[in-house]
């Protein structure tokens, strides 16, 4: 008899889990927020639609889907203490975290009091605030400067001196205006090259996946606003052009002893992924942020090119017996763009046709996954105002998985735009540059 999942998610990212689980042989029973989601709706047995954060809505599915393992895609779910709710009522394994380990995302200043408490490698300087007392002056004090509301924010929470807010005084009003929500936490900035590397941890075990670059700014050339990231891209070394064997090392490390320092601070094992968003500076690698779940779109250069079976790996993590369960990637390089609607991410056209009829056939060099779309009445793939599909090119070097990925993009006909430089040989040289710059200087 077929593994029976629930599947927990909406966007593309949670697609792509579906994709991959569902080629393990799994049965998919989904809880979806897109009513009517193209990509979940054609893999699945059977589809809840409604909020995922609905914590009784979604245990009362599991009651009647009666599951083998529970995958969580995003983080709305986790902080609002969907794997508690499970596992006390059904003791169901769960891949992703509980609600007080998810703190490591949902909470900045839990995240940074947790990385400083365990002297782990990376940390910034950095103050909480729960009033507007003492923040000028810590301002003042770092001189440079990040300011970040402390709960989920959907990536538009976090504000960079210099980038975002262009003087001390706009820094403190921006400050006031979060406290009413909650805490604030105003750390210090640093420079380099960002990037990402998520690591599966069953609680005890902890297992790094492959480094990916995100861009988060909507245009070409990093500009515009920030967005939830348009694109990402991997190498077939399983490296990123401008980072050290000793950084991606690092990353590791940090990953692995930031799991320990959960289950020894909170007593319990984190059973999930580990996202940890790193900054290689002149003088090593910083945190700036913990992600309790896959990212999106990094899911996009990770798990398609896992050999052998992701389910029988997810189970490991919701189980605690990852160190038995092989986990080995195809030695390819990805590129994942985002296709958007126009006006995206401030004002982004609605209800718009996507039409995907001439899309090449999709395989091991080309996927294609569902974000923001719905199917209408009539049959039609509409975009809900969000990322909408997610293309993947796959092969053996990045400028030629982004040209897999442009070609791809080339036959999608609606509102909608992309960044056609993510994964370019100039992008990829000026990554290189820079960190190679400050790294000269150092
Ligand atoms: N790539 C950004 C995120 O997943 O939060």
């Amino acid at each position: 008899m077929a593994t029976r999942v629930l599947l927990i998610g909406k966007d593309g990212r949670t697609d792509c889990l579906a994709e991959a689980l569902a080629a393990s042989g799994a049965e998919l029973h989904t809880v979806c927020d897109l009513a009517n989601h193209p990509g979940l709706a054609a893999k699945s047995k059977t589809v809840r639609w409604g909020r995922t954060d609905d914590v009784p809505m979604v245990v009362e599915f599991a009651r009647e889907v009666r599951p083998d393992l529970v995958v969580v895609g995003p983080e709305d779910p986790l902080a609002a203490g969907v794997v508690d709710a499970i596992q006390s009522a059904l003791g169901t394994p769960c891949f992703g975290p509980t609600r007080a380990l998810a703190q490591l995302e949902a909470s900045k200043a839990f995240t940074r009091d947790l990385l400083a408490r365990h002297r782990i490698p990376g940390s910034l300087r950095y103050r909480a605030f729960t009033s507007i007392d003492g923040v000028e002056g810590y301002m003042r004090e770092l001189g440079q400067f990040v300011v970040k509301a402390d709960g989920l924010m959907g990536g538009k929470g976090v504000k960079v001196f210099g980038e975002h807010l262009h003087t001390i005084d706009e820094s403190v009003a921006y400050t006031a205006s979060l406290l009413p929500r909650g805490q604030v936490v105003v750390e210090e900035k640093v420079e380099g090259e960002e990037f990402s590397l998520m690591s599966l941890c069953d609680g005890g075990h902890t297992v790094a996946t492959i480094p990916v670059q995100d861009h988060k700014r909507a245009f070409e050339d990093d500009r515009g606003p920030n967005t939830g990231g348009m694109g990402s891209y991997s190498g077939a070394d399983h490296r990123l052009p401008f980072l050290s064997a000793e950084d991606l090392a690092e990353a590791a490390h940090i990953n692995a002893l930031v799991g320990e320092a959960l289950r020894e601070q909170l007593g319990a094992p984190y059973r999930g992924v580990l996202y940890g968003g790193f900054m290689a500076t002149r003088d090593g690698l910083r945190v700036l942020e913990y992600n309790a779940r896959f990212g999106d779109p990094e899911t996009m250069n990770v798990v398609p090119l896992i050999e052998g079976d992701f389910l029988a790996i997810c189970m490991a993590v919701a189980t605690g017996t990852l160190a038995r369960t092989p986990m080995t990637f195809r030695k390819r390089a990805t590129v994942c763009k985002y296709v958007v609607p126009e006006g995206y991410p401030d004002d982004p056209v609605k209800n718009e046709l996507l039409d995907l009829s001439a899309m090449p056939k999709t395989g091991d060099d080309l996927r294609v996954y569902a974000a923001a779309l719905r199917t209408d009445d009539d049959g039609h793939i509409v975009m809900t105002g969000s990322r909408a599909l997610a293309v993947v090119g796959i092969a053996d070097s990045i400028p030629a998985a982004a040209d897999i990925a442009e070609e791809a993009i080339g036959s999608v006909r609606g509102r909608v735009m992309h960044r056609r430089d993510i994964g370019s040989p100039a992008l990829l040289q000026r990554r290189i540059d820079h960190l190679a710059a400050l790294r000269r200087t150092s």
